[in-house]
């Protein structure tokens, strides 16, 4: 059996569950991570069904601070030498800042800004010393638009996701392990189920919206190519191009009532 171990968190439903299925296809052998316990046991059964790889799943939240910790000491008790690490788990929190309380802020930040943040910490000093290794942080395009009123914190963590990967990018690529953060736009997943904006998003252009199923096959390829950023489908790579080439008052004058109108107050 393979022995090339992939970890990704949040891999229960979405763009992780997708990396889960097209990583075991090509032999990797997956460590599962996220909080929902029967959807991670159906995926293991589904993959080790198909596939001749190993599977664990690893029931944790991480907005527990000792989930990070945790998870590698599992790695490391089980001779799981990781050398994929998807950091993918997130969502997203409707409202304006004040009207959400403290404790739903904290554990966002915990989950999509330290949990992501200590796990490369923990990973990638064992990838560093063995000369290979992929690191693939999902980030999003919201990273590279401007800021909208509500859901505060989401675009600021995103674009912190993608210049923490982009200088790690630059200090792993001498050590031959290849860092991603990887962009996608709106994407057929749980995401706007989770935090009650479906409807308001079912009504933007089907245009705008990419499978989990593309979005994953273009960041491996992404990641195998090490490509710093990696921005899902050329209608979102336009998108970025004009918010980083136009003036920021013409931008937000030609996204407004666009994105902001998809945002919950
Ligand atoms: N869908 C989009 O339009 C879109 C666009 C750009 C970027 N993204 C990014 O893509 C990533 C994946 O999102 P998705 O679209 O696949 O959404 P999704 O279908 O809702 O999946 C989110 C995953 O994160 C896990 N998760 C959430 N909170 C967690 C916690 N406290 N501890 C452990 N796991 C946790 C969930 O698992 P459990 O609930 O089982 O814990 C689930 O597996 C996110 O980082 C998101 O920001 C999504």
């Amino acid at each position: 059996m393979n022995k090339k171990w992939a970890l990704i968190t949040g891999a229960s439903a979405g763009i992780g569950a997708e990396f889960a299925t097209q990583l075991a296809a090509k032999g990797w052998s997956l460590v599962l991570v996220a909080r929902r316990a029967e959807k991670l046991t159906e995926l293991k059964e589904t993959i080790t069904n198909q596939h001749q790889v190993h599977c664990h799943d690893l029931v944790m939240d991480l907005s527990d601070v000792e989930a990070n910790r945790n998870i590698f000491d599992y790695c490391q008790n089980n001779d799981i030498q990781v050398s994929m690490l998807i950091n993918n788990a997130g969502y997203g929190v409707p409202g304006d800042f004040d009207a959400v309380e403290w404790k739903t802020h904290q554990d966002m930040l915990q989950v999509m800004l330290n949990s992501l943040v200590e796990l490369c910490h923990l990973f990638f000093p064992s990838m560093k010393q063995a000369q290979q290794g992929y690191i693939i942080n999902v980030a999003s395009l919201a990273g590279l638009t401007p800021p909208t009123a509500a859901h505060t914190l989401y675009g600021a963590l995103k674009s912190f996701v993608i210049k923490f990967s982009h200088s790690l990018h630059l200090e792993a690529k001498d050590f031959s392990v290849h860092v991603t953060a990887l962009c996608p736009g709106f994407t057929y997943t749980e995401f706007h189920d989770v935090n009650g904006t479906r409807s308001m998003v079912n009504q933007m252009s089907k245009k705008l919206w990419m499978s989990a199923s593309d979005v994953v096959s273009q960041g491996l390829l992404a990641v195998e190519k090490n490509q710093g950023v990696y921005i899902n489908g050329w209608r979102n790579r336009m998108i970025a191009g004009m918010c980083k080439y136009l003036p920021e008052g013409m931008v937000r004058y030609l996204m407004k009532g666009s994105v902001a109108k998809f945002r919950k107050r």
